[in-house]
């Protein structure tokens, strides 16, 4: 009888952990899934029905339902490229605007 118990409460273990390895409970990715190439982002340009992607930071955002960003492009500048330095050091606002844009991946060498 405490032999089955014992085999029962270690079943129960084993069957513990291997639900737990396989549960993510690390932090959310935050950069998303898509991985590009500077070379790939800019087909991401906001024309010809595709999205309007940016890179800043590393961190690729989607700003393609931003009426600011129509076609692509906002104040001369155009989605498909890297404006880390750009909103940095040009833009009046800052890397703030970027909050709530969801973000898709992230750039890659
Ligand atoms: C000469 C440069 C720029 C000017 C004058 C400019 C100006 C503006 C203005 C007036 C707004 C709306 C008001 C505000 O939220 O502050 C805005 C929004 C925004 N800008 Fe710029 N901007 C510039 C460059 C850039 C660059 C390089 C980026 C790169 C990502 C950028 C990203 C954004 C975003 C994401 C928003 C928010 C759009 C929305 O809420 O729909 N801006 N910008």
């Amino acid at each position: 009888m405490k032999k089955t118990i014992l085999i029962a409460l270690s079943l129960i273990m084993v069957i513990a952990l291997v639900a737990c390895s396989q549960t993510d409970v690390g932090p959310p990715d935050e950069a998303g899934d898509l991985q590009l190439t500077l070379e790939e982002l800019a087909q991401y340009n906001g024309k010809d029905g595709n999205p309007a992607y940016v890179a800043v930071d590393g961190i690729i955002y989607d700003l393609t339902d931003s009426s600011l960003w129509n076609g692509g492009e906002h104040n001369g500048f155009e989605a498909g490229n890297d404006l880390t330095d750009e909103i940095k050091n040009q833009s009046p606002h800052g890397v703030g605007n970027l909050e709530g844009f969801p973000v898709v991946g992230e750039l890659v060498e």
